[in-house]
Formats: structure tokens, C-alpha cells, sequence
């Protein structure tokens, strides 16, 4: 048996203490020393030595496609890139409430229910053979999982794991070779090896650690569930972004029902595909045609327009809303809700300077409906056409959807997929696109769409 014990390692310089400091004596860094697991360290590297390693040549390798496994969620594996690829290690984050549990446990029930058939179909095992999903619950009880699964179906066989010592759990995947491990939550998860409380940084990454090398070497595909935390960084999951091959976040407002998952990170797919769900009584359900969604409640009034954003392969029709105020405050307000500020900033200087639009004593909000967040500058046109119907007053043509990035000096400049953008547009029931194709510049845009 190995002797472990555990060091606190400053993440700036690199030094390392048995006691726990809140600043590093080295460097005078504050908050930057995490427990970290010293094996014996000497006598394991003397071994090593002697152990043959292995050199790969690349070109010697065989040209394999990732083995994909359909999740059965079209808008789950469309994020993912098309299906859970074996042996990949999926971080799900997003905040508490939001529908990490409920979605993962429709997962396991969706994986178990087609691992059934098929043992039906081809091989006949008795049930108790078949490698069933494991769901680690570090959070729950069986019960309340129990409580979760009825409400989404009515067989909910799931094979649940009460467990958070990261030993006994690595014992558990070695021996039972589940065929797909939900972890929920990797905050929960502890090392005996560490003295750090569970969700700590260094509990969290050793943990996580673990979990990844264990996905590898049994080839079993893993989820694990983090929480967001307030500071974004201390035992959340940022620290495990680096660790994982997958980084999916799950989004939406907690008031509404509409939940958004996209990747962050992937390391076989895109990372700009969404996937849209509605939070119902009986789980998460795939939003089949989003833009229908988003569009249902526009209404035609001043400050609202509707632009074609792509979000991977796929366009989607959102509306924008900009409210334009007088302000009462020494410097006026820009917030905005699902767009980038520094984006909306800079299109608000542009408004003033090119089309010497009086903005400077107003307040301008803007806001995406339906919780989305538009990070592409296609979004740019449809943006500062809002703004201006808004301080005008005046509503735009709602059969008019705008595409195109706005530059520093006022024009409209190109941007990818223009041709999907209109044909989901016209689908929809939108006849004219205004974009980079008809106008140059936003004074030409402004004429064209509020004449007089
Ligand atoms: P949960 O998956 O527990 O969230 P997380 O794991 O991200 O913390 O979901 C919590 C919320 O979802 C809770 O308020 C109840 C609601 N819910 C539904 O609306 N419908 C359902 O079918 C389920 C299972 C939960
Ligand atoms: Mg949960």
C-alpha cells in the first residue's frame, strides 16, 4: 500500500506547504494554494524506471471514427456532435434547479431501455447481466431520485450508487463495468486522501481526475455534473473544463420553462450547436422547431425586430427587444440581456457618431427573448435597427428579419450562411431580408426601413 499524503501547492509559484495558508509565503499570492495528493513520490519513479514505455508513430495508427452512441435525445446529440462517444468524460454544468439531474436521469433511462432491447433482440441474458447505466448520487438519496424518475416514466429502472468516496466508486465502475456513468455531483465527490472539505478545489480536481483516467481506461462514457458557482472559478467548473473532453452548460431563466444546453468545450463536435428543451411536468422535453417557439409572443411595437442567428449548422429566428429612454442619471445605462455589453457599446458609439443619433441622454436596453444568448455579429444590423425604432417610435415591418455585422465606421459587412438565414426566415412567414447583400452602411439601412 502506498503511503499517501497530501500537500498544499500554491497555483502561482508552485509552493508547497503540509499546512494550509491563506497567503503564499513565496509569492504573496492570496487564496492560491490547493491540497494536492503527494504519492510517495521517490520510490514510485525508481520503479518506473525499469518499465518499458512505448513510443507511438502515428502513421502506424488506423484511421478509426469515434464509436457514437446515440442518448436517443435528437437535441441532446446534437450538441454532443452526434451521440456520446465511448470512453469521453461530459461535464454537464449549469446552475441548481436548472434540470442536470432530470435531464441525465432521462439518459440513463433512454441508454437502459435500449440496452434492453437489444439484449432482447440479439443475445437473450438474464436482466440482472445486462451492464446497466450507474448513477453515482452524491446528493440524493434513491428515493428522491426514485421521485424524480417516476415523473418521467413509468418503468424507471435505473441502477443507483449512494456513494461519494472516490475509492470505493472507482472500485464499484472496475467490477460492474457499467456501460454509462453519471456522476451527480462531482461537488460531492471526496478523496480520503485529502483533508479539504468535498467541493474544494483540490478535492474537485483530484476527483475529476480520477473519473477521466477511469472513462479512458474502461472505455465507459461518463457524465458528471457541476455546479456553477457565484466566483465561476473556486470548485467549479471551471477547474475541471481542462480535465474533461466534453463541456456542456444548460441555461435558461428558472421563471420560464425554456432551457438551452450548448457545448463549451468539445473535443468531437462543434461548439456552437444549441439544443433547446422545455422544463414539463414530466421531464425535459426537445423543442422540435425553436424559432416557432421564440416567435410565438412578438409583437409588433416599436423596439422589437427579429433576426436569423445560426447556432451551429442550424438557423433560428429570435426576436430582439431595445427600450430607449430618457435618462435621469449623469451616465446613462446600456444593459443588455443575452448580448455581449462591450458588443452593445460599441454599436451604440457607432449609432451617435454615424448617424448622429442623440443617444448620450438616453438609457438603451436590450434584451434576446426566451433566454437565449447571441454571440455571433450577425447580430449586429438587427441590434441597431431595434435601438433606432426604439428612440423613433416607430415600428419596423414585421415581415423584415435583419442580418449583418456592423463595423467601426457604420458599414454592413458579410457574414457566414446567409442563405439558411433566408430560407428559415421565409419559412417562417418573413418575406424581405434585409443584410449585406442589399445595404452597405447603417444611414442606407435607417433610410430603407423607416422611410420619412
Ligand atoms: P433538477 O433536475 O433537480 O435540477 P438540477 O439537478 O439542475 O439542480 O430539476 C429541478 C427542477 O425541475 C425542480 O424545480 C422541479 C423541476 N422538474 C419539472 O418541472 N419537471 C420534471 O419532470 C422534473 C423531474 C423536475
Ligand atoms: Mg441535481
Amino acid at each position: 500500500m502506498v503511503k499517501i499524503s497530501s500537500v498544499f501547492v500554491c497555483q502561482q509559484c508552485g509552493f508547497q506547504t503540509t499546512q494550509f495558508l491563506g497567503r503564499c509565503p513565496e509569492c504573496g499570492s492570496w487564496n492560491s494554494l490547493v491540497e494536492q495528493i503527494q504519492e510517495a513520490a521517490i520510490q514510485s519513479s525508481k520503479s518506473k524506471v525499469r518499465k518499458d514505455i512505448e513510443i507511438i508513430d502515428l502513421s502506424q495508427l488506423k484511421k478509426e471514427s469515434y464509436q457514437r452512441v446515440s442518448t436517443k435525445i435528437s437535441e441532446f446529440d446534437r450538441v454532443l456532435g452526434g451521440g456520446i462517444v465511448l470512453g469521453s468524460a461530459v461535464l454537464l454544468s449549469g446552475d441548481p434547479g436548472i434540470g442536470k439531474s432530470t435531464l441525465l436521469t432521462q439518459l440513463a433511462l433512454n441508454i437502459n431501455s435500449r440496452l434492453q432491447n437489444e439484449n432482447n433482440l440479439e443475445r437473450g441474458e438474464p436482466a440482472d447481466k445486462l451492464r446497466k447505466v450507474l448513477y453515482i448520487a452524491g446528493e440524493e438519496s434513491a428515493q428522491q431520485i426514485k421521485l424524480r424518475a417516476d415523473r418521467i416514466s413509468t418503468d424507471a429502472s435505473i441502477d443507483i450508487l449512494n456513494e461519494t468516496d472516490i475509492d470505493l466508486i472507482a472500485n464499484a465502475i472496475s467490477n460492474l463495468r457499467p456501460s454509462l456513468v453519471i456522476v451527480d455531483s462531482i461537488q460531492t465527490l471526496e478523496s480520503s486522501g485529502l483533508m479539504s472539505a468535498p467541493g474544494s478545489v483540490g478535492q474537485v480536481r483530484e476527483t475529476a481526475h480520477r473519473l477521466q483516467k477511469l472513462a479512458k481506461g474502461h472505455h465507459i462514457p461518463m457524465f458528471i455534473v457541476g455546479h456553477v458557482t457565484k466566483e465561476g472559478s473556486i470548485a467549479g467548473p471551471k477547474t475541471l473544463e481542462h480535465l474533461v473532453d466534453v463541456v456542456l452548460s444548460l441555461e435558461g431563466d428558472s421563471a420560464s420553462n425554456l432551457r438551452t444546453l450548448r457545448a463549451l468545450k468539445n473535443r468531437f463536435g462543434p461548439t456552437d450547436e444549441v439544443g433547446v428543451f422545455e422544463m414539463e411536468e414530466t421531464g425535459m422535453k426537445e423543442v422540435k422547431n425553436p424559432s416557432r417557439l421564440f416567435l410565438e409572443q412578438k409583437v409588433n411595437a416599436p423596439g422589437s425586430i427579429v433576426i436569423p442567428i445560426l447556432t451551429g449548422l442550424r438557423p433560428l429566428l429570435v426576436e430582439i427587444q431595445a427600450l430607449v429612454t430618457k435618462t435621469y442619471l449623469p451616465v446613462p445605462r446600456r444593459t443588455g440581456f443575452g448580448v455581449d455589453l462591450n458588443r452593445l457599446q460599441i454599436l451604440v458609439a457607432v449609432l451617435a457618431k454615424r448617424l448622429q443619433i442623440p443617444l448620450y441622454d438616453q438609457d438603451i436596453f436590450v434584451n434576446i427573448t426566451g433566454g437565449l444568448k447571441v454571440i455571433e455579429p450577425a447580430a449586429d444590423l438587427g441590434i441597431c435597427m431595434a435601438i433606432i425604432s426604439s428612440f423613433r417610435d416607430q415600428a419596423i415591418n414585421p415581415k423584415i428579419v435583419f442580418v449583418g455585422e456592423v463595423g467601426l465606421l457604420g458599414e454592413i459587412r458579410a457574414v457566414r450562411g446567409l442563405d439558411k438565414r433566408t430560407v428559415e426566415a421565409k419559412n417562417l412567414g418573413f418575406d424581405k431580408v434585409v443584410s449585406f447583400k442589399t445595404v452597405t452602411s447603417l444611414s442606407q439601412a435607417q433610410l430603407q426601413v423607416f422611410k420619412g
